[in-house]
C-alpha cells in the first residue's frame, strides 16, 4: 500500500486518478478506476448534456469525479450545475480560469481540482481556493502546454510548501507505470493522474482502431499540434496545443494552418467520419508520449494493481541503495 495525503484526503486506496478525457473517459472507466482503489473522473470535455447524463448513469453508485475544459464549460455553465447535481467527490477544471466557478464547486461539497501547466496557473488556482493541483507536463496526451513534468512538478511542490502547504499536488504527463508513480512521489507529488494509460484500457471509449496504433507507436511518434482543433472547429485559447500520434493527417495539415482553417468547414464531415471509424491515418489519435510504455489493452483494475506493485518494488529497491545491500 502507498499511503499518501491524496489517499487520505480522497478516501481511496491507491494514489492514482484517471484523467477526465474528452470522448474517452465515460462512466464505465471512471467507475472501474474507483472500484480498483483509485479515483475515476468522467471527462465532461466540450460539454454535451445528454452524454453527461449517460456517463453518470453508467458510473452507477461509484464515488467518482468529473472534469471540464474550463473555457468551453464557461460558455455553457449549466453543464457544471448538471454535474454537481450528481454530487461528485471532486470537480476538476483545466485550461481556463477556475476562479469564477470555485465557489459553486465548494458549495456543492466537491473538492476542487485544478490542472495547471505553468506557475501563473498555480496562482489562479490558489486564488480559487484549490484543494488539489494537477501539474501537467508537456509529455501528456491531449491538450497541454510546454513545461516538462520533470521540472514542473518539483517547482510547484516547493511553491506549495512555502505558500499553501495543505494544497495537495498530483503529477500528470508521461506517467503510465510504477516507474512514473514512484518518480512522481520522489518529485514531491502526493499521487498521479494518468490519461494515456487509461485511454488504452478496456473500459475506455477510445476506438480500438486508434488504441491498436498506439500499441505499435513509441514516444518519438507523438507530436504537439493544433490541426486537430482546426479540423473540429474548436477555438482553443493561445498557449495550448494537443499531443497526438504524428500521423498522415497531422503531417498533411499542421504546417498549413491558414489553408486548413479556410477549408476546415468543407473537410469536417470527412474528418468526423474518420474519427467514428477509428481511422488511424485521417483523424487525430489522442495519446501522449506514454504510448511508448503501453504494450497491452488491459482492464483499469489490472493497470492500477500493476502500477502500484511496481512502484512499491521500486521504492523498496531504492531503500536498499542507501543501506548498501
Ligand atoms: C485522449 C485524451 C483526452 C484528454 N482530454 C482531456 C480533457 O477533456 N480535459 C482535461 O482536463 N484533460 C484532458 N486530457 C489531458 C489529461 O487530463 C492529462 O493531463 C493527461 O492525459 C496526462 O498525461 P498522460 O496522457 O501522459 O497520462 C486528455 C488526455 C488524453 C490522452
Amino acid at each position: 500500500m502507498l499511503n499518501t495525503r491524496l489517499t487520505d484526503r480522497l478516501g481511496i486506496r491507491h494514489p492514482i486518478l484517471s484523467a477526465p478525457m474528452a470522448f474517452a473517459s465515460g462512466g464505465e472507466l471512471a467507475a472501474a478506476v474507483t472500484h480498483a482503489g483509485g479515483l475515476g473522473l468522467i471527462g465532461g470535455g466540450y460539454g454535451d448534456a445528454s452524454w453527461l447524463t449517460r456517463a453518470f448513469a453508467a458510473a452507477g453508485n461509484a464515488r467518482i469525479g468529473c472534469g471540464f475544459i474550463t473555457w468551453s464549460m464557461a460558455q455553457n455553465p449549466s453543464l457544471l450545475d448538471q454535474s454537481l447535481a450528481h454530487a461528485p467527490v471532486a470537480l476538476m477544471l483545466s485550461f481556463g480560469d477556475p476562479r469564477p466557478h470555485a465557489a459553486q464547486v465548494r458549495a456543492a461539497g466537491a473538492l476542487l481540482i485544478c490542472q495547471v501547466q505553468t506557475l501563473a496557473h498555480v496562482e489562479d488556482a490558489l486564488e480559487a481556493g484549490v484543494d488539489i493541483i494537477v501539474a501537467q507536463g508537456s509529455e501528456a496526451g491531449g491538450h497541454g502546454a510546454r513545461r516538462a513534468t520533470m521540472t514542473l512538478v518539483p517547482e510547484i511542490a516547493t511553491l506549495l510548501q512555502r505558500r499553501s502547504p495543505d494544497t495537495l499536488l498530483v503529477a500528470a504527463g508521461g506517467i503510465a507505470d510504477g516507474r512514473g508513480l514512484a518518480a512522481a512521489l520522489a518529485l514531491g507529488a502526493d499521487g498521479v493522474l494518468m490519461g494515456s494509460r487509461f485511454w488504452a484500457c478496456r473500459e475506455s471509449l477510445a476506438h480500438p482502431g486508434h488504441q491498436a496504433v498506439a500499441l505499435k507507436s513509441d514516444g518519438d511518434q507523438t507530436v504537439r499540434q493544433s490541426a486537430t482543433d482546426i479540423a473540429r472547429g474548436y477555438d482553443w485559447p493561445p498557449g495550448f496545443t494537443a499531443r497526438v500520434i504524428n500521423n498522415r493527417f497531422v503531417q498533411e495539415w499542421e504546417h498549413r494552418p491558414g489553408e486548413h482553417r479556410a477549408r476546415a468547414g468543407e473537410l469536417r464531415a470527412a474528418y468526423q467520419t474518420a474519427v467514428a471509424a477509428g481511422d488511424p491515418d485521417h483523424a487525430g489519435v489522442w495519446v501522449g508520449e506514454a504510448t511508448g510504455l503501453i504494450e497491452d489493452i488491459e482492464s483499469a483494475a489490472a493497470i492500477i494493481e500493476r502500477t502500484v506493485a511496481e512502484a512499491e518494488a521500486i521504492i523498496t529497491r531504492l531503500g536498499t541503495l542507501r543501506d548498501g545491500r
